[in-house]
């Protein structure tokens, strides 16, 4: 784990956007927010139909409140425009373009320019330091390289913050273990499903997981649970922290978790504005409140987006560690909440629930399957090496009283074999819906 002497250093290194206070914050937000506006208005076609349609002008927009009164952009909006209709730059200004696969239909595409491809790097260096890594720690990236951006976001960020980026990508786990058994780096970067097939690996290869000179891992592009940071910090004898982010509005570095508090995810508010809305009816809701998180991007060039919609659900908090807002932990997108026979759920709820139970492992699968008009919602979680079969039994019993207890819904309990789940390479797929089949 990081020592204390090297947490406590961490406010004589916050940059120039960190060390702001609350009213500086919003004065930069403001001015920011007013040349984002004009800038979505004068050169993408979407947005200025979208202002001329709802009557407003980017001057519209005098205080930071005013920008409830504009309109939200959708991830359909996106797909509308593909793949360069939401560019905002002349196409030779852009260096990058990245996109994310999506289940259904044509990818989002998202670009940047030379300046993006820069704050974005500060942005995750920041991430990273607030982690706790340091200039000259090694940080090994395992998540996917190409058109996701976890891969490129993470490895332009590390540089950044003056570390030596090992570029493993996702895959090939027997090597990633190899990797971090003979260069040693201090920082993992992967996403937490990810870690878990590393975990396996490493015993597979009988090396303690405990033993390895990793001291933090940062955690994100996929929900996980306070139960998941538990499981791998004792396993792996590590700091486990959380990093958001989504490439419509940048890549990873939104918001980190500061590895002191572990309480929640400063966003970095100096670039991206946060609302939180109901999802059903848009209004803005008070901090605190739980709903669906909203983006307005503060400094982009090519691709600005002007209050997208991310589908993500959270709440607001005051800063602690940092004098920007938190965002509670993500419980879940609302295009993974399932519902079960009139009830809501989401896949954390069960990973909650499979990982405080004793003598099951921490992969777990859920399948939704229609018997006549009634769905049928079957857990399926392997059992750890060492559990008796009067162990799984009772491991059973104890996962369906549990969702049934605490989420309201009957599920059917298969406690599998160990290692008969499929393993995450990158962002696992829990739910296998086999309704409409
Ligand atoms: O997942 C960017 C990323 C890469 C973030 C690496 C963190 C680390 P997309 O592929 O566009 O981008 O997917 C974005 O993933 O809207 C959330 O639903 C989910 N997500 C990302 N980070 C977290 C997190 C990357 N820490 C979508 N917790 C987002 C929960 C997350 N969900």
């Amino acid at each position: 784990m990081t020592d204390r002497a090297d947490r406590a250093d961490g406010a004589g290194l916050l940059d120039d956007g960190e060390r702001l206070d609350r009213a500086e914050l919003e004065a930069l937000q403001l001015e920011r927010l007013r040349a984002t506006l004009r800038h979505a208005y004068e050169n993408v076609g979407f947005y200025r139909a979208s202002f001329d349609a709802a009557g407003l002008k980017p001057d519209d927009c005098r205080t930071l409140a005013d920008l409830a009164r504009f309109p939200f952009t959708a991830k359909t909006d996106l797909r509308d425009h593909y793949p360069f209709g939401m560019f905002a730059v002349d196409q030779s200004r852009v260096r990058r373009i990245h996109a994310s696969s999506g289940t259904t239909g044509r990818p989002t595409v998202v670009g940047y320019t030379e300046r993006d491809i820069e704050t974005w790097a500060d942005v995750v260096a920041r991430s990273i330091r607030a982690a706790g890594g340091r200039p000259g720690h090694k940080v090994h990236v395992a998540y996917g390289y190409g058109l996701f951006t976890g891969g490129l976001g993470a490895h332009y960020g590390a540089e950044r913050l003056g570390c030596t980026v090992i570029p493993a990508s996702g895959g090939m786990t027997a090597r990633q273990v190899q990797l971090i058994q003979d260069f040693r780096p201090e920082i993992i970067m992967v996403t937490p499903s990810y870690m878990l097939t590393l975990l396996d690996e490493f015993e597979r290869q009988g090396v303690d997981p405990r033993s390895t000179s990793l001291k933090v891992g940062i955690f994100g592009a996929e929900p996980w649970t306070e139960e998941m940071r538990r499981e791998i910090e004792e396993r792996f004898a590590i700091d486990a922290v959380d990093i958001y982010g989504l490439s419509e509005v940048m890549g990873p570095g939104v918001a980190q978790e500061c590895v002191e508090t572990k309480d929640g995810l400063h966003i970095w508010e100096d670039h991206f504005y946060p609302e939180v809305v109901d999802p059903f009816t848009g209004e803005v809701l008070p901090d605190g409140e739980q709903g669906e998180l909203v983006f307005t991007s503060l400094t982009k060039e090519a691709m600005p987006v002007i209050r997208y919609r991310t589908r993500d659900l959270t709440r607001l908090l005051p800063g602690t560690a940092r004098v920007f807002r938190r965002m509670e932990k993500v419980t879940g997108r609302s295009d993974d909440m399932v519902i079960v026979r009139g009830v809501n759920l989401f896949p954390t709820q069960i990973e909650e629930i499979v990982l405080r139970t004793p003598s099951l492992a921490p992969h777990f699968q859920l399948r939704l399957t229609r018997e006549g008009r009634l769905d049928v919602l079957t857990v399926r979680a392997e059992a750890r090496a060492e559990a008796t079969p009067g162990q799984r039994a009772e491991a059973a019993r104890a996962v369906a009283a549990a969702v049934k207890d605490g989420i309201g819904v009957s599920a059917l309990v298969e406690v599998v074999d160990p290692e008969t789940l499929e393993r995450s390479v990158g962002k696992i797929r829990r739910i296998v819906d086999l309704r409409n089949r």
